[in-house]
């Protein structure tokens, strides 16, 4: 039987050994590990020495003082952003921590916290020199993000568990050993009992123990089993950005949490995840920014995805955004929509505006007037502020722009928007354009309508045309078809033109080329 020894890796910040009685005063900036007999680390005995003491003596005076554990220990949030290869502990040097490009498969089981938790690692595991593979027969090692949220789902992992032993007997010797992990829920629940039920298991890691992957799997090589199962009261992975591991994904969760303090009396997600911690808004923010950067750079890059973006502003004025409880400034969306012109040039974008909401002053109103000018919208949706019950406005704010001045402002805004959108889709005239069809045209039954890259409306009569993937075949345009359409004249809604020929999303090459 293997005994558990426990020792507490405060050599980041104190400089010298294992100190496990301090913990309760370093919740943050040390880190516990345990693992399994045999490992290189120095035992507290061998640090009584006389030579040690002395070496004890000069590094305690040289080391941090008190205060700076309690200034460590209330702001946590203070680490620092991106610590890429963490500190290695006393019995390991930074080298002996690098992946050497060995490749990890990871498999993930149970919820979305799973999912996340398997981004998690798997950037530590980057970070550390490790490659990814989706090929289990090509890896060495196998890391399963597990889940005990039902006797079900830990059968689930033994069983597989089981299947995996076949593979670890039968790898040729010329490739060295395979390592298996068993990371997550099962592993904090279990803990070593599953190193004792399955030996070929060579790595257990708890929810908050994915830092020290790295070092576990360095303990591992060397052919022992090693584990670090020990939750923590604020580890949130704050600086840990995690890496989307399926490239076909179509979702991704930005969790903002960690843990659960419910206690509902049947489940065991407190006790297998730990206390209830949030992460710091701004980490939050930053997973959330850089999100967004990627669809923007999608909608940039892909034929498919519709270049249009629905950016409500309801008001030019930031006096009024603010008593909206907007949450920008107009400067800070005048500021977006520089960056997404930016980021996906001839985006086509749209708006929402309110007309006379409560305290709109006339000068008010010709800031929105001018937000419309500035940023030339080609679509718009403007509507004359009515009261709703219930709403903040109805219990805080008085309605009090006469209904005249309301509809008045209204009639200005539309004036400006068309004026705009018109000068705007204008520039589409003597373009070929892709246009998806949608019908017959509402107006004209001798007419289609579909909708071009910008999700603009585009008329044109409904005549035969040459398919452009077969020649000589001659077609009526027909709902869900691409065709290209030359346009002919634009109004602030529409565009019209004549169609050109059937083809496909792959096929066109649509291209503006004015005459
Ligand atoms: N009065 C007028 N317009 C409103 N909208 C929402 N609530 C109101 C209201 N009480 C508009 C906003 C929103 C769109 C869906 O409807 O512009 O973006």
């Amino acid at each position: 039987m293997h005994h558990l020894q426990c020792i507490l890796h405060a050599q980041r910040c104190l400089g010298w050994g294992p100190l496990a009685s301090v913990s309760w005063l370093l919740p943050r900036t040390c880190r516990a590990h345990s693992s399994f007999s045999g490992t290189a680390c120095p035992s507290p005995e061998g640090r009584q020495e006389d030579g040690a003491r002395k070496d004890f003596s000069s590094r305690l005076a040289t080391g941090p003082s008190f205060q700076h554990f309690l200034r460590s220990a209330s702001a946590p949030q203070e680490k620092p952003a991106s610590a890429d290869v963490e500190d290695p502990p006393p019995y390991l040097t930074v080298d002996e921590l690098l992946g050497r490009q060995r490749k990890v498969y990871l498999e993930t089981y149970g919820c979305q916290m799973n999912v996340n938790d398997t981004e998690i690692a798997w950037s530590i595991l980057q970070k550390s020199g490790y490659l990814r593979t989706s090929n289990l027969q090509e890896a060495d090692v196998i890391l399963l993000v597990t889940c005990s949220i039902r006797e079900k789902a830990e059968q689930t992992i033994w069983n597989r568990l089981h299947q995996l032993k076949a593979l670890k007997t039968k790898r040729l010797r010329s490739r060295g050993p395979l390592k298996i992990g068993i990371l997550g829920c099962m592993a904090e629940r279990l803990k070593e009992e599953i190193l004792n039920r399955e030996k070929m298991v060579d790595i257990l890691a708890g929810p908050d123990a994915y830092r020290d992957l790295p070092r576990l799997l360095t303990v591992a090589e060397s052919g022992q089993q090693a584990a670090n199962v020990l939750l923590s009261l604020d580890e949130t992975y704050a600086d840990v950005m995690p890496v989307q591991t399926s490239p076909s994904a179509t979702s991704a969760f930005v969790s903002i949490m960690r843990g659960c303090d419910n206690m509902c009396s049947y489940c065991i997600v407190p006790f297998t995840r730990g206390r209830e911690r949030s992460r710091p808004v701004a980490s939050i923010l930053e997973e959330v920014r850089k999100l967004s950067e990627q669809v923007l750079q999608l909608i940039h890059e892909r034929d498919n995805i519709c270049k249009q973006i629905h950016l409500p502003a309801q008001s030019g004025s930031s006096r009024v955004l603010e008593a909206m409880r907007r949450g920008y400034s107009r400067e800070a969306y005048v500021e977006l929509i520089h960056h997404i012109r930016e980021s996906i040039p001839g985006v086509s974008l749209s708006s929402d505006f309110i007309a006379g909401f409560c305290g709109e002053t006339e000068e008010d109103h010709l800031q929105t007037v001018s937000l419309l000018r500035e940023v030339q919208y080609n679509m718009g949706f403007l509507f004359a502020y009515s009261m709703r019950q219930k709403t903040r406005a109805y219990h805080r704010l008085k309605d009090d722009v006469l209904e005249e001045v309301k509809l008045r402002r209204l009639e200005e805004l539309i004036t400006v928007f068309r004026e705009e959108a018109t000068k705007a889709n204008k520039t589409s005239v003597g373009c070929t354009q892709l246009v998806l069809v949608e019908g017959v045209s509402k107006r004209s039954a001798t007419e289609l309508c579909g909708r071009n890259d910008g999700n603009l409306k585009v008329i044109f009569p409904d005549v035969e045309m040459e398919d452009a993937t077969d020649s000589g075949l001659r077609v009526r345009a027909q709902p869900g078809d691409y065709v290209l359409v030359k346009i002919t004249s634009a109004s602030s809604q529409t565009l019209r033109g004549h169609v050109l020929c059937r083809t496909t999303l792959k096929d066109s090459s649509a291209h503006c080329s004015p005459e």
